[in-house]
């Protein structure tokens, strides 16, 4: 049966964002505390509830985990109250566990939904990754290119110098010679420790974040929220899944993967519209993190949907009794 094109997006957006939201206020209390575990079992059990609260027939396809691994929020999970539409649900409750922890910008928690059978089925490996926001050509640039050409390619579209290009990637050892490739470009370079479905979100507002490129390899599920996310913010992506050993190959193949080494693009990871919410857990370039007052939380919130193109930014003030 051909997946639906259309689910109740417009309503269901506003659902979506109360679950983001309600992970975002039970990690509050656990930002700065040196408890990765902790805060993100407090963002899952708060996920969960929420979500289980929506009028949607919801299957986690990106969640916490196999069957095995994780107790909720597990691939293959049934989420919501069974009385709606059927949908694909892509999740981390927390985005950036040891951001979290260490209380260093750019924590997330994320949603993502759309109909059922348009999310791609990522297994937990790797994924090379590459973005950049909109106004480019289709294909302006490539994984197949090398970093050097990549720089050299968006710069000339743009119509300035590698030297005023800054590229986004994760500090990692195996990104060594990835950084030292795009230093010698003259390209800028924003490393960042965790957190890459917000570095894959800044490309899409580089006014506001002063990112152009997004490069490297991170989690495969955490590719498929980020595309998922340039789709309603507009932007190029494309992600080709890695693997070091047979257990990987394996899961790729449980995942229903059989071209290894396929290039997807952003609208072959999500090949329908998609609504996408994330809130602040920590302060970074996209929303601001938890608020705590004495007497309230605050939140901040974007939430945004494909179809419409439409991107909310919502401040949630909650007293705390
Ligand atoms: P967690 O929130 O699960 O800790 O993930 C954070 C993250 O930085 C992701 O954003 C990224 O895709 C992945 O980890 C990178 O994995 P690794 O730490 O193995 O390089």
């Amino acid at each position: 049966m051909p997946a639906p094109k259309d689910f109740n997006d417009r309503m269901l957006s506003l659902g979506l964002a109360r679950v983001s939201e309600a992970a975002a206020h039970a990690s509050a209390t656990l930002i700065g505390r040196g408890d990765e575990k902790a805060a993100d079992q407090a963002a899952v059990n708060a996920m969960r509830d929420q979500l289980n609260k929506l009028d949607i027939k919801g299957v986690v396809v990106i969640g916490e985990g196999e069957r095995d691994e994780a107790p909720m929020l597990y691939i293959g999970e049934e989420v919501g109250a069974g009385n709606g539409p059927e949908v694909d649900i892509a999740l981390d409750p927390l985005e950036g566990t040891t951001l979290t922890a260490k209380d260093m910008p750019n924590a997330l928690t994320v949603i993502a939904m759309a109909p059922r059978g348009t999310l791609l089925h990522a297994p937990d490996v790797y994924m090379d990754k590459l973005a950049i926001g909109p106004g480019y050509d289709t294909d302006v640039v490539s994984l197949d290119m090398t970093p050097t050409e990549r720089v050299e390619a968006l710069a000339k579209a743009g119509g300035v110098k590698p030297s005023d290009i800054t590229v986004c990637i994760l500090e990692r050892p195996r990104h060594e010679d990835l950084i030292a490739e795009v230093r010698a470009t003259g390209a800028a370079i924003r490393l960042i420790t965790d957190g890459d479905v917000a570095g894959v979100m800044h490309c899409a507002e580089p006014e506001l974040t002063g990112i152009d490129m997004y490069m490297g390899a991170g989690g495969a599920p955490e590719g498929v929220l980020a595309a998922s996310a340039l789709k309603c913010m507009g932007g190029q992506m494309w992600g080709r899944l890695m693997f070091r050993n047979d257990d990987e190959r394996g899961r790729a193949a449980k995942a229903g993967i059989t071209d290894l080494d396929r290039i997807y693009s952003r609208d072959e990871m999500v090949t329908a519209d998609v609504i996408f919410s994330a809130t602040g857990v920590t302060n970074g370039s996209i929303v601001r993190g938890v608020k705590r007052e004495p007497k309230y939380l605050e939140t901040e919130t974007i939430l945004m949907r494909s179809k419409t193109g439409s991107v909310r930014r919502m401040i949630y003030r909650n007293p705390i009794r």
